[in-house]
């Protein structure tokens, strides 16, 4: 990471626009996310997350599959939009698909009752912070990536064809590659509504 850390948090944004070619080595993109995943903090040190890079034909897989269950709910005279939108992450280098696995969550309530109802909500906000670390870190190589959420609709399928653990929770997919089209402008809430400083 050759950037200040403000400038990297402005310079990630959602990029859908991505195409198969990736500005850096697939060696790297992989140690960006080893990086990540390693340093990033869980709660109780508890590092639940995991990470699945999918890159080439795995990649191409995973958008297929989505594909396929959206056409099942998707009324057909709406699927061109949708179709069009998937494409779109197909046409990317690469996928991160990130998950908590819930086996330590579970096993963390067991010993630890008293935080039995947090765990969980630990485990999402662990998640939030490698997402958005990985994101990041992407953007200050070039790497375009957005955030995706059809969890629901793709876990089965997905940890069949990818041989993923049953007690691992799919949060999100991260479809990224080289950028074709930068972001457009994004609008700020009052800053003051947002943080307060009390004397
Ligand atoms: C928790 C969370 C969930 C999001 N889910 C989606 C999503 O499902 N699909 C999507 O295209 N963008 C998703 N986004 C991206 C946001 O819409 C986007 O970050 C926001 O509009 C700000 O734009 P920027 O990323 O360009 O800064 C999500 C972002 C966050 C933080």
């Amino acid at each position: 990471m050759n950037k200040n850390f403000f400038d990297a948090i402005k310079e990630r944004r959602s990029i859908y626009a991505i195409s198969k070619e990736s500005p850096i080595s697939d060696e790297k993109i992989v140690k960006i996310v080893e990086e990540v995943v390693k340093h990033v903090p869980s709660a109780f040190n508890s590092q639940t997350t995991r990470t699945v890079i999918l890159l080439g034909e795995s990649h191409n897989k995973l958008w297929d599959i989505t594909m396929e269950a959206l056409r099942k709910v998707v009324p057909e005279k709406d699927f061109s939009s949708t179709e069009e939108k998937i494409n779109s992450f197909k046409a990317g280098h690469g996928t991160v698909l990130f998950f908590e696995d819930f086996a330590v969550v579970e096993s963390l309530q067991k010993q630890f009752e008293l935080y039995k109802d947090n765990f969980p909500v630990w485990a999402l906000q662990t998640s939030g912070m490698m997402q958005f670390s990985v994101w990041t870190a992407f953007a200050t190589e070039g790497i375009g990536a957005s955030l995706q959420h059809y969890t629901e609709l793709i876990d089965e399928q997905v940890k069949k064809e990818f041989n993923i653990p049953n007690n691992w929770k799919m949060i999100s997919q991260m479809p990224f590659g080289k950028i074709v089209k930068a972001a457009g402008e994004k609008t700020f809430n009052p800053i003051e509504d947002m943080v307060k400083v009390l004397r």
